[in-house]
């Protein structure tokens, strides 16, 4: 059983007048990739078919990850009633295709496999995080704060995995940090930015990659403080076999919040420039 279900959420308390639009477009394109969940838990099955504990916990995982994805679509369809959830969910899987047929991990190990979902799972419970803080509507302050939870339990399930498989496999540093650095560098791939463009600008003309990494990013990346970035660095650090909370994290965590920020108004200002052109 998950933590929460969609009856737990106050629906009732939503308000129209507090719905940003901004953040809406974010809502919409990351209801898409939760719900597309499903996929990923195929692919864990068929790499870690002979593991009775990854089986067992997968397909719990995964219905958390639908459950937030229906609940972010449905909040976004309380914000705008036009927006058609199923269709741009359709929209999306029919380009968006994980490697289902895999039967060895394409992280070139199994340890490696456990760096990269931790790594997705600290991209997602930082930015739930950073929503939940931004957020004033708030049906969706209570449906990030819930989501939020959900994923730092994921983080936690994943590095028990990750535990187990090192013990036997022994990774070293160098190697697990390379991974993630691999899967945190596939946040600018397709998959965020076609959800963006599936639920937002499908209808705007055709998709191009640059274009929709950029005003994703700008939109999400907004929200985020500097504690949450060292939170998030913590984790990553803890997945990769270094000390989670000390000088390198701070000094890390300090330049990326920096980075993240003046990215923030790069994008910005070239999103603002096109569209006065
Ligand atoms: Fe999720
Ligand atoms: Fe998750």
């Amino acid at each position: 059983m998950g933590h929460w279900t969609l009856q737990d959420i106050r629906w009732e308390e939503f308000d129209p007048a507090k719905v940003d639009p901004e953040l809406l477009k974010v809502v919409k394109a990351a209801s898409l990739v939760e719900r597309n969940a499903r996929d990923y838990a195929a692919y864990l099955c068929s790499v870690f078919s002979d593991d009775p504990e990854v089986l067992r916990t997968t397909q719990q995982w995964a219905a958390e990850e639908v459950q937030h994805g229906m609940a972010l679509g449905r909040w976004a369809q309380l914000a705008d009633p036009s927006f058609d959830f199923e269709g741009a969910f359709q929209h999306f899987i029919a380009e968006i295709k994980l490697p289902l047929d895999a039967t060895e991990s394409v992280r070139g190990s199994r340890t490696g496999e456990w760096v990269a979902r931790c790594v997705v799972e600290v991209g997602t419970s930082s930015m739930y995080s950073a929503l939940a803080q931004a957020a004033e509507e708030p049906v969706l302050k209570q449906i990030c704060q819930h989501i939020a939870a959900d994923e730092f339990r994921h983080y936690k399930l994943f590095y028990t995995h990750l535990k187990r498989y090192h013990a036997r496999e022994k990774l070293g540093v160098l190697r697990r940090l390379r991974v993630a650095f691999g899967r945190a560098a596939e946040t600018e791939d397709d998959e965020l930015a076609y959800a963006y463009y599936s639920a937002n600008h499908r209808h705007d003309g055709p998709y191009h990659r640059r274009t929709y990494v950029e005003r994703y990013a700008r939109r999400t990346f907004c929200y985020y403080r500097y504690r949450h970035v060292e939170r998030a660095f913590a984790m990553i650090f803890k997945a990769v076999g270094l000390r989670p909370h000390g000088w390198l994290n701070r000094a890390v965590a300090s330049v990326v919040h920096r980075l993240v920020h003046w990215r923030v108004r790069r994008f910005t200002s070239r999103e603002l420039k096109a569209a006065a052109a």
